[in-house]
């Protein structure tokens, strides 16, 4: 007879990471192509979050489907969005009709995104292609932050959050009801990175 107790973790939430998505030289021309438009096209973000004006500069709610320099990620995005919906079986027919967006977030200058889910979509990304030094990670949020329970050392019940360390040219996917944030970094090059919604 076993009469041990254990834990048995219900309900896991998957992040799905993957690295080296594009090549350096592949990285390299979104980098430059995000460079060159990120002052000319004027994305919702200062709109629509509660940044305000100091969200990232962004390309939140502009069609970016005619412009042939993000095919790559976006064809990569697909890839491993289709690969991370393989976990939860949910029929792959389906992404033929599935709302997709994308855009791309230039952090500088303290900028910073609150914490925010992307709801009602059902997969969501982001692809980091330039994560500077100073740079903020990505702070998901516990999916019962509320939890309350007093501790005297952090571990994966107790705390309310959870950070991941953000990398040049990798890229991530989580179920959009989950929250997350980017605090005000300190670097002083641009963090770009690109984010992508299915469903
Ligand atoms: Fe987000």
């Amino acid at each position: 007879m076993n009469d041990e107790p254990n834990i048995i973790d219900l309900f896991p939430t998957p992040l799905y990471v993957v690295t080296d998505v594009l090549t350096e030289e592949e990285n390299q021309e979104l980098i430059d192509h995000i460079i060159a438009t990120q002052d000319k096209q004027v994305g919702k973000g200062a709109d629509c979050w509660d940044s305000g004006k100091a969200s990232p500069k962004n390309s939140f709610g502009i069609d970016l489907k005619n412009e042939e320099e993000f095919n790559l990620i976006l064809k990569k995005a697909h890839f491993h969005v289709t690969q991370y919906a393989k976990k939860f079986n949910f029929p792959s027919n389906n992404f033929d009709y599935m709302n997709k967006e994308w855009w791309w977030n230039v952090y500088d200058n303290h900028s910073y995104q609150e914490f925010h889910s992307h709801t009602p979509h059902l997969f969501s990304g982001v692809y980091y292609a330039k994560v500077p030094v100073g740079s903020s990670d990505i702070k998901f949020r516990h999916p019962i932050w509320n939890l309350g329970i007093p501790h005297t050392n952090e571990n994966q019940y107790n705390s309310d959050h959870a950070v991941f360390k953000c990398y040049d040219r990798s890229m991530i996917i989580f179920p959009s009801t989950l929250l997350h944030c980017v605090p005000s970094g300190e670097n002083t090059e641009p963090r770009i990175s690109f984010s992508f919604n299915y469903g």
